[in-house]
């Protein structure tokens, strides 16, 4: 019996998501390249074969195709979104660049419901749209299975094949019923389920100890989930003595951060962490540096010079020593560091010289393939205390990607005739159009719009309903991709100011303080479990000569898509009125109701 199942990557930012997914229903799944032959596809012998999504166009001159053959081997194979679309054009269906590009949740309607990759799923069962093109008709011996509102071919099969095509993703957390379609492929493919965490354990430290070779590892560990899960699992397999774990203190951590880490990670059995304090060091060379892109590089950069400055002062031959890191998925998937996929923002650990560091083999990286829930996964399998696995994720570039910089107003044209369109058309709401930016991920890559503020007459507001606005509007007006509500005005002020705004130890301290209120308020507080990461933001759009703070509190399962998370409103009422009344240096208080996409979870 087979045991695999394999995907061709297109570089959607949900590929390898797709191999997590298949893994979950217990059958092992790798991801391979687009240009894999068919002859190389025999060798592996899959079960069957999963398209994934991708940021090209299929019009587009190079856009990433597959070869044709490998729909004719005779292997169940399930294309989604631009891999739908690629079955399509191998099969003579018809494609057209669409009219309003999707972003967000699409109700389907089922078309055959005894369709096997239909199996328990029904109508108004909600999946993930994120997509441009469409396939408007229906390659030979194809019938459609399901529609959406705005996409009529929604999913499309050859049930006598076994070739299926999804526009939507069911790969991500938010598809209602993404797990059940995915089971119903893995059930028609036949494949062998052999897969478990505890294989991954198994297997990960025979290839940890194999790639040390007798070398030590200089582990950079921030007291979050994914690098306590990297030192556990590095201690297991190569003993306490080899693995050498230093934190970083770069001054943009929360408040009294440092000090708590130290303490978890003792009380887990890591006492003798080396702590580093840099602050200097990071803030200085974050002077005059206002984009988003270039503060990640900074940052990442740091990291490794000090890397390298402290194993000097303390004499460590390079040549007996790896540099480990709790890199996770997400991380690569996002600094666009697989073949085609896009890049959407930098993380810390994936700058230029870290990569030449990898060619070089000289990082290690256990958890590299793994998703957030896997890695608690593991972490629990491994001993860790609860407390520590179920810590909200923080960036290891910590509040500098929360610290937004400005060095002048960035004024999106036409913004009053759009304000007036808005107010038009959603009744009780006036907007607001701010005059910064910030990234998102729309059809896969990178977006860097601006925000819309609305204003509800009332002060009262739907949190569901305002999640549904906040989508159609970044589906609708391609400068916007994202939709807040103030939480400290009903009326509109006449105009938001930005200023020359730097990563200061002072804007710092403003933002300690939000987040510290923030977290008393959600911690230890059942209705608030639901929470999986809440970022505070502080961004230099003045009002009366004071900054706004953004509460950005989300639901997720592993990062890669995400909604606005509900606060109670006993908790929502407790924050506003502690920061109105113990951060003076603030005027604006904003709540992002965007998911992602349109978004991602940090402004930058
Ligand atoms: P986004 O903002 O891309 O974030 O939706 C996805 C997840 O990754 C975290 N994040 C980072 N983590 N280094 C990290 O260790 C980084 O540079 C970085 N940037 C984003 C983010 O907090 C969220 O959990």
């Amino acid at each position: 019996m087979s045991q695999s199942i394999i995907v061709l990557d297109f570089g959607g930012q949900y590929a390898h998501l797709i191999a997590n997914r298949i893994r979950r229903c217990g059958a092992y799944s790798e991801i391979v390249s687009n240009d894999i032959s068919p002859q190389e596809i025999q060798e592996k012998n899959p079960a069957g074969i999963i398209f994934s999504g991708g940021p090209s166009s299929v019009f587009a001159e190079d856009a990433p195709d597959i070869h044709s053959e490998i729909l004719k081997l005779g292997i169940p194979v399930l294309g989604i979104c631009y891999g739908h679309q690629i079955i399509a054009k191998h099969l003579h269906g018809k494609i057209v660049g669409a009219e309003t590009q999707e972003f967000g949740k699409a109700e389907i309607q089922v078309k055959n419901e005894n369709s096997p990759i239909l199996k328990n799923i029904s109508s108004g069962s909600v999946f993930w749209m994120n997509h441009g093109d469409e396939v408007v008709q229906l390659p030979e011996n194809f019938t459609c299975l399901a529609s959406s509102a705005d996409c009529e071919i929604a999913m499309m099969g050859d049930e006598e094949k076994n070739i299926y095509g999804v526009q939507f993703h069911p790969e991500v957390t938010h598809s209602e019923k993404g797990m059940q379609l995915l089971e119903n492929f893995v059930e028609i493919c036949g494949v062998a389920k052999t897969w478990t965490i505890e294989n991954f354990i198994d297997i990960e430290i025979e290839k940890i100890q194999k790639q040390c070779e007798g070398k030590k590892v200089f582990l950079l560990v921030s007291g979050g989930v994914d690098s306590s899960v990297c030192f556990a699992l590095l201690t297991k397999a190569l003993g306490k003595d080899r693995v050498f774990g230093c934190m970083v203190d770069h001054g943009m951590m929360r408040l009294h951060e440092a000090d708590e880490v130290v303490k978890m990670l003792a009380s887990a059995g890591f006492d003798d962490l080396h702590v580093e304090y840099a602050a200097d060091k990071f803030l200085g060379n974050l002077k005059g540096i206002f984009s988003p892109e270039e503060k990640r590089m900074s940052i990442g950069n740091d990291f490794l010079e000090l890397q390298a400055e402290i194993a000097e002062r303390m004499n460590l031959n390079p040549n007996e020593w790896l540099l480990g890191q709790g890199t996770i998925y997400p991380d690569t998937i996002e600094s666009g560091g697989t073949k085609h996929s896009s890049k959407i923002k930098t993380h810390h650990n994936r700058v230029e010289r870290i990569e030449k560091m990898i060619e070089k083999g000289l990082i290690i990286e256990p958890i590299v393939d793994l998703y957030k829930d896997e890695v608690r996964e593991v972490g629990t399998a491994l001993g860790l205390p609860d407390a520590l696995i179920s810590r909200h994720p923080f960036p290891g570039p910590g509040l500098g990607v929360r610290v937004l910089c400005a060095e002048k107003a960035d004024i999106l044209e036409n913004s009053r005739e759009r304000e007036f369109e808005i107010a038009a058309k959603y009744d009780g709401f006036s907007g607001r159009i701010l005059p910064i930016r910030s990234v998102g991920v729309q059809g896969d890559s990178r977006s860097y719009r601006h925000p819309l503020v609305l204003f509800p007459e009332n002060g009262e507001f739907d949190i569901e309903k305002m999640g549904e606005i906040a989508v159609e509007i970044s589906n609708n007006d391609p400068e916007i991709n994202r939709v807040l509500i103030n939480l400290f005005a009903e009326t509109p002020p006449e105009k938001y100011e930005v200023k020359i705004s730097e990563m200061t130890v002072d804007r710092i301290s403003v933002l300690q303080k939000a987040d510290k209120i923030v977290r008393d308020s959600i911690f230890g507080r059942k209705d608030c479990e639901h929470i999986w990461q809440f970022p505070v933001v502080l961004a230099p759009v003045f009002l009366d000569e004071k900054e706004a703070i953004i509460l950005r509190p989300i639901e997720s399962e592993n990062a890669m898509t995400a909604t606005a998370a509900h606060l109670p409103d006993e908790v929502l009422l407790n924050i506003i009125s502690r920061i109105e009344n113990e951060i003076p240096e603030i005027s604006s208080l904003f709540y992002d109701l965007t998911g992602k996409p349109p978004g991602t979870i940090e402004w930058e």
